[in-house]
């Protein structure tokens, strides 16, 4: 992904390997300052992973995969390095993917190279597949951040919008903030406005007001696992949206690489939601916005049944939940697929 530093252009990935280290843009520092952070060993990724250093399902799944191989490499215990990484987050099924990938593969740094590659280009093929549906003109809602931070490069639901740019189509995306961990305003606006994409960031609570008054013409957002039933885990507060798109006639697309479909899982009601700490609703940055003596709940993903799905956006093509079995069938036939 190509940024922006203090006036200077860089390059930079979401997740990398040099100098023995697995480095990631840490994303809990943006969009104040682009810092990177080094991890050493297993037990700095499962921190990175569990403070949300990386976040985004894809990525989780790239640092797992580096920091696999830079186990093996510096002669830890491997099924204790597994467990450490595994017990970070449960919802995500690209985490779960990329461990048996290295597992089956030996923890080879090669091969965790080429589930890093992989990755990427399949995303890229999503945006080739989902710019098909963006026109001239169109007015998109997003939620979370389902962009390069949180794959390597391209993203998932931003794919398709990077894609529209490039190819010289004008567009405009609505930007959820995302509370509790503000992903939409902190990180997808931070995105888009390094791919000059025109944006506005909108509070959660205007998607509504925004799809009632037919100013969104289509919704896309990314996912953490889908079930076979076409069910799928994203961030919290994706459900409502997807229910407000239904009401209003917007259509509502899932963009997501094979590595997020979990097959082994037959609807959504399987799904583990991830409940995280209480401090994360309670405070902005270090302000606190209630009552120190309330207590808040805060489930980091929701599930949307899958008769609120337009249709998936893949490396493999556009599918409707009801098509699910093709995209199976074609994810049988893939070895890089079949090798997890
Ligand atoms: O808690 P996060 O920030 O890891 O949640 C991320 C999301 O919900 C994304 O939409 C999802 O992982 C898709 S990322 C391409």
């Amino acid at each position: 992904m190509k940024i922006t530093v203090d006036g200077q252009a860089r390059n930079l990935q979401a997740v990398w390997f040099e100098n023995n280290s697995v480095r990631m843009i840490d994303q809990r520092k943006l969009p104040e300052n682009v810092e990177i952070f080094d991890a050493k060993n297993s037990k700095d990724i499962a921190f990175a992973i569990k403070d949300m250093v990386v976040r985004g399902a894809p990525a989780i799944g790239v640092a797992a995969a580096y920091g696999l191989a830079m186990a093996k490499e510096n002669g830890e215990v491997m099924e204790d390095a597994v467990n450490l990484i595994k017990n970070t987050r449960p919802t995500a099924y690209d985490l779960f993917k990329a461990i048996k990938y290295m597992t089956a593969n030996k923890y080879a740094m090669s091969s965790a190279r080429r589930y890093a590659t992989e990755l990427s280009g399949r995303c890229k093929k999503i945006g080739e597949y989902g710019n098909s549906l963006i026109s001239q003109d169109s007015r998109i809602l997003t939620h979370c951040n389902a962009g390069a931070l949180a794959v390597l490069d391209w993203g998932t639901a931003l794919a398709p919008m990077r894609m529209a740019k490039i190819s010289g189509k004008n567009i405009f995306v609505f930007v959820d903030e995302t509370r509790p961990r503000l992903q939409g305003a902190r990180l997808t606006a931070w995105e888009l406005l390094q791919e000059n994409i025109d944006h506005a960031i909108i509070a959660d609570n205007a998607a509504g007001y925004y799809m009632h008054n037919k100013e969104v013409d289509l919704a896309i957002v990314g996912a953490d696992r889908i079930a076979s039933n076409g069910d799928f885990a994203n961030k919290i507060g994706t459900y409502e949206k997807a229910v407000l798109a239904k009401e209003n006639n917007v259509p509502f697309y899932v963009a997501a690489p094979g590595s997020t479909f979990d097959f082994s899982m037959k609807s959504g009601d399987e799904i583990v939601v991830e409940q995280r700490g209480e401090e994360e609703v309670k405070k902005i940055g270090e302000t606190s916005i209630g009552p120190k003596e309330s207590h808040a709940k805060n489930p980091a993903f929701d599930v949307t049944p899958a008769r609120y799905v337009t249709a998936f956006i893949t490396e493999y093509g556009i599918f409707r939940p009801e098509e699910l079995g093709s995209l199976k069938a074609l994810m049988d036939k893939d070895l890089f697929m079949r090798e997890s």
